[in-house]
């Protein structure tokens, strides 16, 4: 059988990342995390890009290092070509684009949102069609994968994505961004049931987040200007409790998805994936439909490289190469 080795590199947002895939195994995935945004509570788009530059050639001689691969022995150079910032997509697919035409090899644009999901398909056969949560920073969505290459979006965020409640909130608080592992933690120790937040009104298999992060705003107020010390004193359970109905709002939806496409499997993907409680609450939704519930390993649930590799594996087997003129996108794109 002959090898297909594909490099994959992922600079959509704040992480730089290379990863070498060899007939579906990750042989190595390096992640750049850029640590300057820190300081200013959000990604700044301008010195994410510099950031990028700086990283993405060190990234990736790091990855085929660790592969123990050489330019010559790559079958396809597989790049996030959207969506994303404009800038930092411009760093990875130009530096794709330069390999591919140093090392006359096909290049394969990704759809970020579509790697999210073959972050699913890492390691492990899945029983199709899965039913797939995407939570991410940017996007929250249902999505019915009747094939890696083949997948449709049945529900969305209408405002405000799982990752942004999660990070705003942690804003609000005081909390470093990004916010969500700092909430995810302080929930370990918190009463979830402490406080009551507002799910939002949707239609059939849609979110809406804009609302919950109002009414935290809101409350803090409230209780600060009678205590100003309740938030030192009551971190634990405001986050153990906003983060429980961040997760019953998930959850509600998705299930009744459940119901209604009947999956033979379902799979929870994207950066808020990472979150603990989250992950047992979907472990325990699969036991309840005796249908297998399946979450990416954790270095594959953030951004990174290797998911990148994997969705362009998918796409190599089945012939569609990218043109060397082909653009990056910034906003969202059916696949
Ligand atoms: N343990 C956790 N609990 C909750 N949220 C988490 C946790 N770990 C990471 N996150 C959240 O995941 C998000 C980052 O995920 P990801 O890297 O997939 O997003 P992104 O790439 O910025 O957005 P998109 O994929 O939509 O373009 C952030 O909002 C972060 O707070
Ligand atoms: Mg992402």
């Amino acid at each position: 059988m002959s090898l297909s080795t594909i490099l994959g590199i992922e600079s959509s947002c704040d992480d730089t990342a290379a990863a070498v895939l060899c007939n579906g195994k990750i042989l190595a995935n390096i992640t750049a995390t850029q640590t300057v945004h820190a300081q200013y509570g959000g990604v700044v788009p301008e010195l994410a890009s510099r950031a990028h530059q700086s990283n993405i050639i060190p990234v990736i001689v790091m990855a085929l290092e660790k592969a123990h691969i050489t330019m010559d022995e790559l079958s396809a150079i597989a790049v996030t070509q959207g969506p994303g910032l404009m800038g930092s997509l411009l760093v990875g697919l130009n530096v794709a684009k330069g390999l591919c035409i140093a090392k006359d090899l096909p290049l394969i644009g990704v759809n970020h949102l579509q790697a999210h999901i073959a972050a699913l398909f890492i390691d492990r056969d899945i029983a199709l069609p899965m039913l797939c949560l995407l939570v991410s920073g940017g996007h929250t969505q249902i999505v019915f994968v009747s094939t890696p290459l083949n997948t449709e979006i049945v529900g969305s965020t209408q405002d405000d994505a799982a990752g942004e409640a999660f990070d705003k909130a942690a804003k609000l608080m005081g909390l470093p961004y990004p916010g969500g592992p700092f909430i995810d933690n302080y929930a370990k120790n918190g009463n979830p049931l402490a406080f009551g937040f507002p799910d939002s009104q949707t239609k059939e298999f849609d979110f809406s987040f804009s609302g919950i992060k109002t009414s935290l705003l809101y409350f803090l107020h409230k209780r600060i200007a009678i205590d100003p010390l309740f938030l030192e004193a009551h971190l634990a359970d405001v986050c153990a409790s906003y983060q429980r109905q961040i997760i019953v709002s998930l959850m509600k939806r998705f299930e009744k998805a459940i119901q209604h496409f009947k999956p033979a499997s379902i799979g929870l993907t994207g950066g808020v994936s990472a979150n603990s409680e989250l992950r047992q609450t979907f472990l325990t939704l699969g036991k309840k439909y005796a249908i297998p519930a399946l979450i990416p390993e954790f270095e594959f649930c953030t951004d990174n490289a290797a998911m990148v590799a994997m969705a362009g594996y998918h796409q190599y087997l089945n012939g569609d190469y990218t043109s060397l003129s082909a653009l990056p996108y910034s906003r969202v794109k059916q696949p």
